[in-house]
């Protein structure tokens, strides 16, 4: 029985902190929106986990979303929405909404049509990215980095250490002996080294995440579905981890600043 309203939460989950990036930008442009947003931690990096592995915990989270009658799930994360969406679209009703590295616009900006594409193995070797690339790429030359390491690194808070931009150096060198012009930051974590990533690359290149087109995306569907909240009142957000971290809550609280916490999860 559908028990959903529009005062309803939107879930929202990654393997991790990656799709807080997603949420943030959420909670700014839908304020008035009730979130539930998952770090599902102990399983990360899913880039490094097997097909089934990402089906199973796609499922127990979605269903856990169900059961706290959510109107809407965001899956923040390019590798689960890849592997997993289309099977979890065709057993929920309600609106599912994905991440999918900017292929498309990086080839409407490149001068050069020369575009990177960081992304986690598991996204790099998956049938439905290899599709999209060459259903945008119109032309262009579309150089796919896989980064494996670099979540794990931005999970556990290092990624202002040397070690991680020794990594972020040795993923972009071939990118930029390709002469590249545009950059897609096809995994919700990255945002969170792209200064570091800036650094490397330089001005000459430019980035693209996807955090802005989810929300629009997420707005789009609430909308069509008629289910956006009208409260006077801002949402509500809650947090939760199946891994506690620190850093998870110095990032939490960085980001709303204000002191936030994850509650624990299955
Ligand atoms: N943040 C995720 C993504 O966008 C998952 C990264 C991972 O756990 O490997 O792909």
């Amino acid at each position: 029985m559908q028990t959903q309203s529009n005062n309803s939460p939107i879930g929202i989950f990654d393997s991790g902190i990656g799709g807080l990036s997603i949420a943030k930008c959420i909670t700014e442009q839908l304020p008035r929106e009730n979130i539930i947003y998952v770090a599902d931690s102990k399983y990360a990096p899913y880039g490094e986990q097997s097909f089934e592995t990402i089906i199973e915990r796609v499922n127990t989270i979605a269903q856990w979303f169900i059961e706290q009658q959510c109107k809407a799930i965001v899956v923040a994360c390019n590798t689960a929405t890849v592997n997993a969406i289309d099977q979890l679209r065709a057993q929920v009703s309600i609106p599912i909404i994905g991440v999918e590295p900017a292929i498309k616009p990086a080839v409407a900006l490149s001068k050069n049509k020369k575009i990177g594409v960081l992304v986690t193995s598991a996204t790099a070797e998956n049938p439905r990215f290899i599709s999209l690339i060459n259903q945008h790429k119109n032309g262009s030359s579309v150089f796919v980095q896989p980064c494996p390491g670099l979540v794990n690194m931005i999970e556990t808070g290092q990624q202002g250490s040397h070690e991680c931009f020794a990594l972020l150096t040795k993923f972009l060198s071939p990118l930029l002996a390709s002469n590249i012009d545009q950059l897609v930051l096809g995994c919700t974590h990255y945002p969170f080294v792209s200064e570091q990533i800036k650094h490397i690359v330089g001005n000459n290149v430019n980035l693209l995440e996807t955090a802005q087109p989810v929300t629009e995306q997420l707005s789009r569907q609430l909308k069509q579905h008629e289910i956006v909240n009208l409260s006077d009142s801002c949402g509500k957000i809650l947090f939760y981890s199946n891994q506690h971290k620190a850093n998870h809550n110095q990032l939490l609280s960085s980001l709303w600043s204000t002191q936030l916490r994850f509650t624990s999860f299955i």
